[in-house]
């Protein structure tokens, strides 16, 4: 195995990636789920004039993100963060700011298959492990899957259950747990399998489990709220026609992504509440792809979990807001 492979997880629709984010285009770039380092490897490769910063909330990946890019020297920085705090760590990188901001920024959301895989977090309904499932590991301020499992109200579970998991039996899983918790509280992502296995029956597939483990790490590492609160940063944070590429596998993910692009690309955008409009009417940027791309079926089936990937790209105006 070489030092490369070491961190398992092969980037998504890298192609795309790179053709949206820096068409020729030096300068600073900002990963905000740095992972195992492919996609930034690829831009420091592909373009000799980028410089990345990459960020992680995953200790793990950071340390894999450090060695894989030891090599690029002072091009590539690597720091333990949530993208949703990046304004500051980006502030703390004095380059940058020379630079008047981001040529970039990419987000590529989720989980890695390392995590999936190979980490005992609970990330997994495959492997018997602590129902962890905190990406930022134990200083992340949030609480285990398993604690969410064991006090969250039959409406809190069912909202989870419901609107992350799309699933239609929310009411019936949600009853279960809190009646099966009374007995003994979850401990390991085993004990959940079986309360799926229970109420959802012999038709449920490994897809229903999938969706169901993706949608307790959503509420558990606050996901949707880190996304909202990402995408305004790093739009502030980019330099005139600096863009921003996004790469979501959740629905509401990629409608997040999508409202924020389209809503940052209107002739006004002024809060509704004002009597008038104090933006001239300049849309703050464009948007770069009509509708979401996915990965080509090669990819597809050279790595199944590309699958579900939907890309979109955005450019800041120039000339647009400081
Ligand atoms: C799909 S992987 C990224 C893989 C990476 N593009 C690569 O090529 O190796 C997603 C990564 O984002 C990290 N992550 C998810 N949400 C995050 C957040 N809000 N802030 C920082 N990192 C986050 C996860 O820990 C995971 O390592």
């Amino acid at each position: 195995m070489s030092r490369n492979d070491e961190f398992r997880h092969e980037p998504v629709m890298v192609e795309e990636t790179l053709e949206q984010l820096a068409p020729g285009r030096g300068g600073w770039f900002l990963d905000g789920t740095v992972g195992g380092g492919g996609h930034a490897a690829a831009l420091l490769d592909r373009f000799p004039d980028a410089r990345v910063l990459g960020l992680d909330r995953d200790p793990e990946a950071v340390a894999a993100a450090r060695r894989r890019l030891a090599r690029y020297g002072d091009r590539a920085r690597i720091e333990r963060a949530n993208f949703r705090n990046a304004r500051e760590v980006v502030r703390a990188t004095a380059d940058i700011e020379d630079a008047h901001g981001l040529a970039g920024a990419l987000l590529d959301l989720g989980v890695s298959s390392q995590q999936i895989d190979t980490t005992a977090r609970g990330f997994s309904f495959r492997l018997d492990t602590p129902l962890d499932m905190r990406m930022g590991g134990t200083t992340s301020g949030r609480r285990p899957a398993a604690d969410f499992l064991n006090h969250a109200s039959e409406e809190e579970l069912g909202r989870v259950f419901r609107e992350y998991g799309e699933e239609r039996r929310w009411k019936r899983l949600a009853r279960a747990v809190t009646r099966r918790r009374e007995d003994a509280p979850y401990e390991t992502s085993g004990d959940l399998v079986e309360t799926l296995e229970e109420v959802l029956g012999p038709r449920l597939t490994n897809q229903d489990k999938a969706r169901i483990f993706q949608a307790l790490r959503i509420e558990v590492n606050d996901e949707l709220g880190a996304l909202e609160e990402g995408l305004e940063q790093l739009r502030e944070l980019l330099a005139e026609g600096g863009r921003m590429v996004v790469i979501a596998y959740h629905s509401l993910e990629d409608r997040i992504v999508k409202n924020a692009f389209r809503d940052w690309s209107k002739s006004c955008v002024c809060p509704p509440e004002l009597p008038v409009c104090r933006c001239r009417g300049e849309p703050l940027g464009r948007n770069l792809t009509s509708g979401p791309l996915s990965p080509g079926e090669e990819e597809v089936e050279r790595n199944p979990r590309a699958r579900s990937a939907r890309l979109r790209a955005w450019e800041k105006r120039r000339g647009g807001e400081a």
